[in-house]
């Protein structure tokens, strides 16, 4: 069964030895549905990596309360609760591959599974699956993750989460660092993943191009707050509020913008990729 994830008014904040920080989640209530390839992007601080990590169980609601499916977890939900969380939704950090540790990719990527009680005869299988799943050869397995390029330790640490079958996968910033082809190639596997699976994703970036190729919705945070939660499409509608929210617009939407303000001929959508903008300029007789 899908599974739907719901926020209800969650404030959180963190203990930094004993003292509470401020806020950085003010009464933030979404609702994510199965299925769907959702950005979550807004200015630094702003609460981005707090929210995934909410729905993940490692920051718990101060008040309110969130809903992984059938599971709600608040203030007080036991580990066991919290354990059975984070195999739901699997959560990548930032630079994932900094947490790499095991002397063979198999080890690492087995550890999540066995840690979750997985039964060590199935394990290799699963290593196996998932190692074909990020688009790395089988014969990684036995190798030293030490001993990889960048963009496949990010790739094995990826795998590693994947390996605990997550319904949901909540990614931290996924294409940081990786050069723009290491970057298009995670993006359309999240993509295939998404479209092919039904795994619900849930990713943060800073990247609005990426927003714009990828994503079918897109949740802006601002100062601890939910500001926008809607489709991507409609984001870029009113570009006023992209600035006042510090987001770039993707290049194709500037031009068209730019275009619409010298010719006076508006085109009849808003444009996000090359593709687009080309079609909508031929349909005006343009080009
Ligand atoms: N472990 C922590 N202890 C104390 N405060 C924290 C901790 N992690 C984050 N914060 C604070 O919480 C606020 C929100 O941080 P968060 O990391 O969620 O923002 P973000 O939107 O992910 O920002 P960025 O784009 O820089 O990654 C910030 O003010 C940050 O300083
Ligand atoms: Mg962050």
């Amino acid at each position: 069964m899908a599974m739907r994830l719901r926020l209800d008014h969650v404030t959180a904040d963190y203990q930094i030895g004993p003292v509470r920080s401020p806020r950085v989640l003010r009464e933030v209530s979404m609702s994510l549905q199965p299925g769907t390839f959702t950005a979550v992007v807004g200015p630094t601080g702003a609460g981005k990596s707090s929210l995934l990590k909410v729905l993940n169980g490692l920051l718990l609601p101060q008040s309110g309360q969130a809903e992984i499916g059938d599971i709600t977890i608040d203030g007080k939900s036991s580990k066991r609760l919290l354990k059975a969380v984070r195999k739901r939704v699997g959560l990548v950090f930032q630079f994932p591959e900094s947490q790499l540790f095991a002397e063979t990719v198999e080890q690492d990527i087995s550890f999540g599974p066995l840690n979750f009680g997985a039964h060590p005869r199935n394990v290799h299988a699963l290593a196996e699956k998932v190692i074909a799943q990020v688009g790395l050869d089988e014969s990684i397995l036995y190798r030293s993750p030490f001993s990889l390029s960048g963009g496949q330790k990010r790739r094995v640490a990826i795998a590693g989460v994947l390996a605990l079958e997550p319904e949901v996968l909540a990614l931290d910033e996924p294409t940081a660092g990786l050069d723009p082809t290491g970057k298009e190639e995670l993006l359309s596997l999240l993509k295939q993943w998404n479209k092919q699976n039904g795994l619900t994703i849930l990713m943060v970036t800073h990247d609005m191009e990426s927003v714009a190729r990828y994503a079918d919705d897109v949740v802006v945070m601002e100062k601890g707050r939910a500001v926008f939660h809607d489709s991507m499409r409609k984001l870029f509608e009113d570009t006023e509020r992209l600035e006042k929210w510090q987001l770039d617009v993707p290049d194709a939407r500037r031009f068209q913008l730019e275009f619409e303000v010298r010719s006076g001929t508006r085109l009849p959508r808003v444009c996000l990729t090359e593709d687009e903008l080309a079609d909508a300029l031929i349909e005006v007789g343009r080009v």
